[in-house]
């Protein structure tokens, strides 16, 4: 079978070795990939979001399955435009259709939806230039820190978490009023702050049954000890030591179960993934935000867990008998360390030379802001590549993540050294 897989980064060479290792796998295809899925997939140059040139894609090479990375062909409704579609109706797509994706699209119906089925989550309220008086007013009910997310897609730059009553009030009258995450705030979810420990859970479901991917914690903030700026996130440890199985039993049976039963009540058929950003307050789960795809780099550290077939995974979710497929997990432990670009999430220069892929013997490369130039390998966006390990403690796969990055060099190249810091 051909298989196309949307998206560029890290997560998208990951899914393309995974699948590469399937027998049921003839060609790859990604779009717009980068120079790693160069390597083992045929790179198409297509935006994902411009569905006129994925569906030509699509038919000009024969794809039997479209495998969807990132979010927004998801919230643009990239599989409904497949069964609106003569041609492509029957070409399953992993990934969910709007409705669903409106679990990531929209804060506001995700914190709707969680209320109403009973999953626990911060409490909340939304508002727009109609009540904003009342945002001001429910501020104040509220204690420092305060929380503010624009509803709508904004690059992941959409939290605001403020510890003044004062700022709080002046960042939501700039949300609302003066649209400072344009369209994506005209609604405003205030809600409580959350104590705890944040980690993520991936859920795979056909709509009907699901298996639960192995946890994974990420470090988001570009400097060591989890400071500065937010990044899409600098590296990543699977399994999360601290979610024992007393913890994600909990978290199958209090939001797991809710959320995919929720999705059924509501008339959601929903196949695709689904990524449950976590806090662990002293061993009880509440629900962060749901994204409707992998993490990247969460997906660098779940999927080389994962020594079950991918493609026969997303075979079961495609004809709704996931139930039937086996799934296995190794207990080794994966790390991934990003190296980025200087300036990173800041401004940042592209078409730097990197040195050295060939050399790392005892770690994965994913791929992620790289493109082929000449013959040479160059860099062409923030997040540069992913350095995974696998070992029988953290440490252990660290040290091989940090010596294997010891053989990559670029211009300006920065990573974080303190991956996994908090969790020895
Ligand atoms: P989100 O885009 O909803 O994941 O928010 C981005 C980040 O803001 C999360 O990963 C958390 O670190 C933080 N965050 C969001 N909501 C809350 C909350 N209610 N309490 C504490 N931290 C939060
Ligand atoms: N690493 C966080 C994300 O993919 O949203």
């Amino acid at each position: 079978m051909n298989i196309l897989i949307l998206g560029s980064g890290g997560r998208e060479h990951a899914f393309a070795l995974k699948l590469n290792e399937s027998n049921h796998v003839h060609q790859l295809y990604v779009a717009p990939g980068n120079a790693g899925t160069e390597k083992i997939a045929t790179n198409i140059n297509i935006d994902p979001t411009d569905f006129k040139a994925v569906k030509s894609t699509v038919l000009e090479n024969d794809i039997q399955m479209v495998v969807v990375g990132p979010e927004a062909p998801l919230v643009n409704g990239v599989h409904d435009f497949f069964l609106a579609d003569a041609e492509l109706k029957n070409i399953p797509v992993i990934g969910p259709k709007a409705d669903g994706a409106l679990l990531e699209g929209s804060k506001d119906f995700s914190k709707q939806f969680m209320q109403k089925h009973g999953v626990p989550t911060a409490r909340y309220q939304s508002f727009t230039k109609e009540n904003l008086e009342e945002g001001f007013a429910f501020l104040e009910t509220l204690e420092a820190p305060y929380v503010l997310k624009a509803d709508g897609l904004a690059a992941g730059k959409g939290v605001l978490i403020l510890f003044s009553l004062e700022e709080a009030k002046i960042e939501l009258k700039e949300m609302i009023s003066n649209k400072k995450f344009g369209e994506a705030s005209t609604t405003v979810v205030i809600e409580e702050f959350l104590k705890g420990i944040e980690l993520s859970v991936f859920v795979l479901t056909d709509g009907k049954s699901y298996k639960i991917l192995p946890s994974a914690k990420d470090y988001k903030r570009i400097g060591e000890g989890d400071i500065g700026l937010n990044t899409g996130g600098m590296g990543a440890i699977s399994p999360v030591p601290f979610a024992d199985d007393a913890f994600l039993d909990k978290v199958e049976e209090l939001v797991v179960k809710p959320t995919i039963a929720g999705l059924q009540k509501d008339g959601i058929d929903y196949r695709g993934f689904i990524f449950i950003g976590l806090m662990n307050d002293d061993g009880n789960p509440s629900v962060v935000e749901y994204n409707v795809r992998m993490g990247d780099p969460e997906t660098e550290v779940v999927l080389p867990r994962i020594t079950s077939d991918l493609f026969d995974l997303f075979d079961g979710v495609a004809n709704q008998t996931l139930h039937e497929k086996l799934f296995h997990i190794t207990p080794e432990i994966a790390t991934t360390v990003m190296l980025v670009s200087g300036g990173y999430p800041g401004s940042y220069e592209k078409n730097k030379e990197i040195f050295g892929i060939n050399d790392v013997i005892e770690s994965t490369v994913f791929h992620a802001g790289t493109i082929s130039k000449d013959g040479k390998v160059v860099t062409n966006g923030g997040r540069v590549m992913a350095i995974t390990s696998l070992g029988d403690a953290i440490e252990n796969a660290l040290e091989k993540s940090y010596r294997s990055i010891q053989k990559i060099s670029f211009e300006n190249m920065k990573y974080r050294k303190d991956i996994g810091f908090d969790l020895n």
